[in-house]
């Protein structure tokens, strides 16, 4: 059997074409979402994430601003930026990217930002919201993978998910969405006992511990939806052979690139499951698609109460529940 392809990048275009009419429906009542990013220093990797951030905002017609303090930036001038930003009424969501530099404290940062601009779902606030069932700005690598299981009619009332890590970030707001869903949440970490079989009781895997290739196909069950958040770029010839000797395609492109990107999951899992998301494709195009929806909300929960939503709260779709 060969799972079906939960493919991330059609959600993406899917909530793109949604967001965009919001988006003009709000701007048209003076009220355009917008999104400024921080970042700070010169990290290539997080340059690049921001300047897709930005350019998406531009492809849904959403305000985007950048602000790019020095590497040497302390935490009292990082701490101004966030209260300029917090103050300004034109933004909506405020994006810190993370790693900050070793001499920020980067929790005063993060906890600086006024919960109702949010959008990245870290403070401390809108976890507690996740928690208590209330709505909030939830961290969107997350929510994205719901949003994966809800489009494509995964059933997660009464399934037994499995969370594999429990970073603040990923593990613990997913295993809380899918309680929330009356899902039956078992969360692992590099201490659970017995991990192979824990996963094998699982109709719903979410794979997020950041090691490349670790789920082995035999924990899968037959047929269960596979979500896998790991990226993790390989350049080892030998780590290749054992993840892709079953796609020659894949190892074509090791031997021709030098570098593979692959899950946390063995792709091999492809054969058993019922459902997966593909590395890449899967789960990193919602991350984005999801701080751009994130925003859209902030504004609407922040400035635009009685504007009516193009997003259904009733479809398939967990946007308007949120
Ligand atoms: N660094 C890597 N991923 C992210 C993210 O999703 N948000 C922020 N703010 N920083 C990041």
């Amino acid at each position: 059997m060969t799972a079906r392809i939960l493919d991330g990048t059609k959600i993406r275009d899917a909530i793109f074409a949604e967001l965009k009419d919001e988006v003009a429906i709000l701007s048209s009542a003076g009220i355009r979402p917008g999104l400024a990013a921080v970042l700070v220093g010169e990290n290539p990797a997080s340059a690049m994430y921001v300047k897709s951030k930005i350019a998406a905002c531009q492809q849904l017609g959403m305000g985007s601003g950048l602000i790019t303090p020095a590497s040497s930036a302390s935490t009292a001038e990082l701490l101004a930026i966030v209260e300029d930003l917090n103050r300004d009424n034109d933004t909506d969501g405020i994006l810190i990217q993370v790693p900050l530099p070793s001499q920020v404290d980067t929790k005063r940062v993060l906890e600086a930002v006024d919960p109702a601009k949010d959008v990245d779902g870290f403070h401390p606030v809108n976890l507690g919201r996740l928690v208590s069932g209330r709505p909030g700005l939830v961290a969107c690598t997350p929510a994205g993978c719901l949003e994966i299981l809800r489009r494509n009619e995964i059933p997660i009332e009464g399934a037994n998910a499995v969370v594999l890590g429990r970073s603040d970030i990923v593990g613990k707001p997913m295993a809380l969405l899918l309680m929330h869903a009356n899902a039956t949440v078992t969360i692992c970490h590099s201490k659970t006992r017995d991990l192979p079989d824990v996963v094998r009781g699982a109709d719903i895997v979410v794979a997020a511990m950041g090691k490349a290739g670790f789920v082995q196909a035999d924990w899968i069950r037959a047929g269960a939806a596979v979500i896998d958040v790991g990226t993790n770029r390989v350049t080892d010839a030998r780590e290749a052979e054992r993840l892709f000797s079953n796609f020659p395609a894949r190892l074509e492109k090791f031997r021709v690139k030098g570098n593979v990107l692959v899950g946390d999951v063995h792709p091999d899992a492809a054969n058993v499951a019922g459902a997966i998301t593909p590395v890449p494709g899967g789960v990193g195009p919602m991350t984005i698609t999801m701080l751009m929806s994130n925003t859209v909300r902030a504004a609407r929960m922040r400035r635009a109460k009685t504007i009516p939503r193009t997003i259904s709260a009733g479809g398939p779709s967990s946007l308007g529940k949120r």
